[in-house]
């Protein structure tokens, strides 16, 4: 399986923060944002990642995150031009994509909570049609709201409803198969001229091959576009690694768990930040795995 990582756009409802920075380069407490969404793939299982962005922020995000073989996987990077819409990201790669399947996670968008992993390498070892993740809110009319019936398939999907038949927002997390590039290039431009995901996903829903997962309580879910979201993420990551002493997205760690790099390589990327709390972590958990 493929991943992409979109981490374009405008970052509009953050003006003047991303007047001139990437949204996904915003701090999220102590790491930069695109790391959070970054983690959630390496979780999957997915060492094949394209990350996609605008002009000005693919160079900034190379020379973050290079080409990833210090972490185990390879990092590719493509230009969006425009925000031409999610379902974009397949159309710009499909050649990265290829005949495989391919999971799609927003640049701006943090998952975190118990057992999440293990369901992220299920849907990833069995992809078929989509699956969409759903997380429960409170204000259902703010977001594109996903209904299913008793065996979690999808079977409505209302954008931004204003008798909302069920609270659960679609996140910005997608697994499809590979039929996704086609339906992708078949998809019309909306009225805002952006190729919409809500448009691929009523295709799947269409064929009855969309599901939704339903993230349950001990789940987090925060996509970081208003400057609130961006400081309760913030706080919210500060808390967890505080309180329990473990990071969140600690992508060098993750890379050791998932067997992507050996105790070793955790070490030595460890020492080239060891003035920071983050570069010490890793030098101490290099050997210390549990
Ligand atoms: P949005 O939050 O919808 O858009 P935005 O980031 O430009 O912010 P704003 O609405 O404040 O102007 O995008 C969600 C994520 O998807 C975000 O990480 C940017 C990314 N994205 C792209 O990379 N390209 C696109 O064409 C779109 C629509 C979004």
């Amino acid at each position: 399986m493929k991943g992409i990582v979109l981490a374009g756009g405008t970052g509009s409802r953050l003006f003047p923060l991303t007047r001139a920075m990437s949204k996904q380069l915003l701090s999220v407490y102590n790491k930069p944002l695109v790391y959070y969404p970054l983690s959630v793939l390496m979780l999957s299982g997915i060492r094949d990642i394209l990350v996609i962005s605008t002009p000005s922020t693919v160079p900034l995000l190379r020379a973050l995150l290079g080409d990833g073989s210090q972490l185990g996987i390879r990092l590719s990077y493509a230009v969006q031009d425009e925000p031409r819409g999610i379902a974009d990201a397949f159309r710009i790669g499909a050649d990265h994509v290829g005949d495989d399947d391919v999971a799609l996670i927003l640049g701006d968008n943090l998952f975190h909570g118990a057992g999440f992993a293990r369901r992220l390498q299920e849907c990833a070892a069995a992809p078929d049609g989509c699956t969409l993740f759903g997380y429960p809110v409170s204000d259902p009319e703010r977001y594109g709201i996903g209904e299913v019936d008793g065996d979690g398939m999808l079977v409505s999907i209302e954008e931004k409803p204003l008798r909302p038949r069920a609270n659960n927002a679609i996140t910005g997390l997608y697994f499809y198969d590979n039929e996704v590039v086609d339906i992708s290039r078949r998809i019309t431009p909306s009225a805002r001229g952006e190729l919409e995901i809500t448009d691929v996903n009523r295709e799947y829903l269409k064929q009855g091959r969309a599901r939704l997962i339903r993230l349950s309580r001990g789940n987090t879910w925060f996509d970081c576009g208003t400057h609130d979201s961006l400081l309760a993420a913030g706080q919210y990551v500060q808390v967890i690694e505080q309180r329990q002493g473990v990071r969140v997205a600690c992508l060098e760690e993750i890379a050791l768990r998932m067997g992507f790099i050996d105790a070793d390589a955790c070490y030595r990327l460890g020492e080239q930040m060891r003035q920071s709390d983050y570069g010490r972590y890793l030098t101490e958990i290099a050997y210390a795995l549990d």
